[in-house]
């Protein structure tokens, strides 16, 4: 911990206000480790995820979804039926991704699965959507990692380019609007904009 004139003076304002502010290590990266986190896979699997994930989600190429839902499934993921996934759709792990039946993912979308992200049926997650299990605690020196699995309950859509922060439940019934910032869990049938995202209309 370090004590400076900057903090004696007060960051804030342009005037003095005496007060003893302690200043807060700021974030080493060089002492930088995930901690208790752990993958959830062997090296090996990880890679050959890259590899398929290159090849046949990353992609412009138009790969029937049935084909993305059977290698979903190959590597750990629980899908279930009428699954419609579009190009360039990332996720992390498929062994921490559950979708139910008749779920949408459009173009784009990231699916940041450090922890587990479910998605109920009939749900449609638009394009470049975020949904997004980790963060970093920015007290601490180590940056530690944190994570919280997220989960999108039935007949839930999660407009184009809405980022959806780590241990967020959304719905059932729900809509995040487009481009919204949402941070704690969104009641069932509302609709919600804006950052950070609040309730505009009950449904
Ligand atoms: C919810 C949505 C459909 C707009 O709904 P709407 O009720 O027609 O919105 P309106 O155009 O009537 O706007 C109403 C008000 O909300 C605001 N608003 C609308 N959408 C907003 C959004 N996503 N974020 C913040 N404010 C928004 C408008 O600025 C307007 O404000 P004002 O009353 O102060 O002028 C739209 O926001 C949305 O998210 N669509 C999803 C698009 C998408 O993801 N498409 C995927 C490909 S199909």
């Amino acid at each position: 911990m370090t004590l400076s004139l900057y903090s004696l003076l007060g960051r804030s304002s342009g005037y003095a206000t005496w007060q003893i502010v302690p200043e807060r290590d700021m974030i080493d990266l060089s002492g930088y480790t995930t901690g208790d986190f752990r993958r959830g896979a062997s090296t090996l699997k990880e890679i050959a995820w890259w590899a398929v994930r290159a090849l046949f989600f990353q992609t412009p190429i138009p790969w029937p979804s049935s084909l993305r839902v059977a290698l979903l499934r190959l590597f750990g993921a629980k899908v279930g039926e009428g699954v419609v996934i579009r190009s360039h759709v990332n996720i992390t792990f498929p062994w921490r991704f559950s979708a139910g039946d008749h779920v949408w993912l459009g173009e784009e979308v990231l699916i940041l699965s450090l922890a587990l992200v479910t998605i109920e049926s009939n749900c449609c997650i638009s394009q470049r959507a975020f949904l997004c299990t980790g963060s970093h605690d920015f007290s601490s020196p180590a940056f530690s990692l944190l994570t919280a699995p997220i989960t999108i309950r039935e007949g839930s859509w999660v407009a184009a380019a809405a980022f959806i922060a780590l241990g967020v439940q959304v719905g059932p019934g729900s809509m995040v609007a487009a481009g919204s910032i949402v941070l704690a869990n969104v009641p069932p049938r509302v609709i919600v904009r804006g950052n950070p995202a609040a309730v505009v209309k009950e449904l």
